[in-house]
């Protein structure tokens, strides 16, 4: 893989983009395997604490194949899918494009091409942790959304339970590697993906990143003891200083 290598977590957009070009096709499939039938779980949580229903615009920042931004139009939100691989935007369309209240385009999450204040929703599903400036999405996810509106992110984090840690650890450093190998066309792009979720903040830092680029009512819950967390909070609806629930 030319540009990104497993040891390489500079994430330059251009190496990222180009990466999910090349997995585009066999994603969703490597995805079902590697989270041994897990996802579809993951999936639910995410669409139950953003309660999707009719009159609700939603933004799904790194759609990918379009997965998250279907379920939702599926619920009868209108959804506006972004991703700046267009090969998972291709994906996207081919798969769902023909559903009347889904729109997907390819854009930039720390540069979103939307108003401010558009979106009573914004979310991230297995995203945010491959955007070279998460903060920046997350400022810029803040912008686009309406005053009193909200944000979901759900992304892999770190189990909580010393048993579950070894264990996870164990999977992720020996037996993914050797599962990637037989089913994915590109093991480095995994690799570098693994990578990635070692490398990522815990829970509480994560909220704190949250809480540092304006969002109140931040908090999160854990999904399968921490391997996944939703993180949740809110554009303040005014001016007024923040109010934190702990
Ligand atoms: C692991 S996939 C997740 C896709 C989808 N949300 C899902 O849950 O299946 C990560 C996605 O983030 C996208 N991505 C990474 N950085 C991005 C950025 N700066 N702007 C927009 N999309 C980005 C990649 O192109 C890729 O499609």
């Amino acid at each position: 893989m030319e540009g990104v290598t497993s040891a390489d977590l500079e994430k330059r957009p251009a190496d990222v983009s180009s990466m999910f070009d090349r997995v585009s096709g066999h994603y969703d499939l490597t995805n079902d395997v590697l989270s041994v039938g897990v996802t579809p779980y993951w999936r639910l949580k995410t669409r139950q604490e953003i309660d999707p229903h009719p009159g609700q615009k939603v933004l799904d920042v790194a759609c990918g194949t379009g997965t998250v931004s279907r379920i939702l139009a599926d619920h009868g939100s209108t959804v506006t899918g972004l991703d700046f691989s267009q090969g998972m935007i291709n994906q996207a369309i081919e798969r769902h494009g023909d559903q009347p209240n889904i729109t997907f385009q390819q854009g930039d999450a720390t540069d979103l091409p939307f108003e401010d204040d558009t979106f009573d929703v914004t979310t991230v599903s297995f995203g945010i942790r491959n955007v070279q400036e998460p903060k920046k999405a997350l400022a810029e996810m803040l912008r686009v959304t309406k005053p009193g509106g909200k944000i979901l992110v759900c992304e892999f984090s770190h189990p909580t339970n010393g048993l579950v840690r070894w264990g996870y650890d164990t999977y992720m450093n020996v037996a993914m590697p050797a599962i990637v190998k037989l089913v994915s066309s590109d093991p480095e792009a995994y690799e570098y993906l693994f990578q990635s979720i070692q490398a990522w903040p815990e829970q509480r830092e994560f909220a704190a990143w949250l809480r540092e680029v304006g969002y109140e009512n931040v908090a999160h819950r854990n999904l399968t003891y921490g391997i996944v967390a939703l993180h949740r909070g809110t554009k303040p609806a005014s001016n007024t200083p923040s109010q934190e629930i702990h």
